[in-house]
């Protein structure tokens, strides 16, 4: 059995910004653990708490080692005395009795079921479950119930974008849009971004963000983008977000986590012949396509860097930069712009290097984001 000594003269920073954290989990068994205490958290709205969990989760992924004893965590920071005593818990019994107890809830797992389809979220799901409703025929069979665009594509496309998004089916994807973009704007820029970014095998969707040299040409792109897709037979589903970003309002507006940017949320359908090795079906399915979600979105060119900084994640890893410039620095980050409080004026920057430097932190590598 392999030998691993923790190197816990090594400080762990509280901030995952100030930690690399790669696709390789060490302590899957922890993490997995308390991210369904967080979910947890998160449906029954005790969102400080939930907070925590995945704050600790994040703190365990970023390891080089294995903990095997509790005592290992003692130093962690996020981890407190009940955490510790719930990696105690797992290690010995190999698992926790109250994570086994909400994965058999029934109202865990119904809005856990309801909250996966696209188009769904918590409110919802908490009203249907209200509702005495508990499996998708129930939803479709109840007669008030009158679905969305999103949701009726959401349940409609549920069996392929519920299954993952392999690396070879995003680079088809990528082909795909790029082909688009060029088609429209010959010096167009296409970045992916989101997890594959991070250097993940497989995601839930393929993010990517496109504009142009031209300012204030971003925005016809998209649109056109999607003119181009819809002709050529593949676009299943378009909800087109036009921007609401003004640049004369910034200096009073207030940092919010969603961006202002021209974006569409995508079901695209992708064939078989255009990916490198085939599709990922479920056996025994024979269609020689499958139905994929793509997010696309769309800065100005002078916000490109903040903008990919903000969609390549992880959303744990952004929660943190944000609460490290406002706490540590006094500043504003979002996906748009980063302000400095003291000077009171904006920072621009035309590569994420530029904003870590801005930051003060070590710049970390888009795959040591996986926080
Ligand atoms: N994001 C955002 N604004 C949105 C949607 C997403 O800023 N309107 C950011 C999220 O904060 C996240 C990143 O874009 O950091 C990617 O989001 P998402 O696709 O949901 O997650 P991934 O990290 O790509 O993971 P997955 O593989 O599950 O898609
Ligand atoms: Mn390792
Ligand atoms: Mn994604
Ligand atoms: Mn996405």
């Amino acid at each position: 059995p392999e030998v691993s000594t923790p190197p816990s003269v090594v400080a762990v920073s509280q901030y995952a910004c100030q930690r690399r954290t790669t696709t390789e989990n060490h302590n899957k068994t922890l993490t997995d653990a308390f991210e369904v205490l967080a979910e947890n958290y998160e449906f029954n709205e005790m969102e400080g708490q939930c907070l925590a969990f995945r704050r600790a989760a994040s703190v365990l992924k970023s390891l080089s080692w294995q903990v095997r004893s509790s005592h290992q965590v003692h130093d962690l920071p996020c981890l407190g005395e009940t955490m510790e005593e719930l990696v105690e818990e797992i290690l010995q019994y190999g698992r926790s009795f109250e994570v086994a107890k909400i994965l058999s809830d029934e109202r865990f797992q119904t809005l856990k079921g309801f909250t996966s389809v696209f188009g769904v979220g918590l409110k919802t799901a908490e009203k249907w479950y209200r509702r005495g409703l508990r499996t998708f025929p129930d939803v479709m069979a109840e007669p008030s119930i009158r679905l969305n665009r999103m949701q009726q594509s959401g349940f409609l496309h549920y069996g392929d974008i519920s299954r993952h998004v392999s690396k070879a089916e995003a680079l088809a994807l990528g082909n795909i849009i790029d082909e688009a973009v060029h088609a429209i704007a010959p010096n167009g820029i296409l970045t992916l971004t989101g997890g594959f970014r991070r250097g993940k095998e497989f995601g839930h969707d393929v993010d990517f963000i496109v504009t142009t040299p031209e300012r204030g040409q971003e925005e016809g792109l998209l649109t056109n983008i999607i003119k181009h897709l819809k002709h050529q037979g593949i676009l299943l589903f378009c909800d087109f977000q036009p921007s609401s970003f003004d640049l004369s309002k910034l200096p009073s507006h207030r940092f919010e986590a969603m961006d202002h940017f021209a974006k569409c949320f995508l079901i695209l359908k992708l064939e078989g012949h255009q990916v490198e090795g085939g599709l990922c079906r479920a056996e025994g399915d024979s269609r020689d396509w499958r139905a994929v979600r793509v997010d696309l979105v769309s800065p100005p060119l002078d916000r490109f860097a903040f903008t990919l900084l903000g969609w390549t994640g992880s959303r744990q890893f952004e929660r943190d930069l944000r609460r490290f410039a406002r706490l540590e620095r006094r500043m504003l980050l979002d996906n748009h712009a980063l302000f400095d409080k003291t000077k009171n004026e904006f920072l621009a920057a035309t590569s994420e290097k530029d904003i870590f430097a801005h930051l003060g932190l070590e710049y970390i590598e888009p795959w040591q984001r996986n926080a």
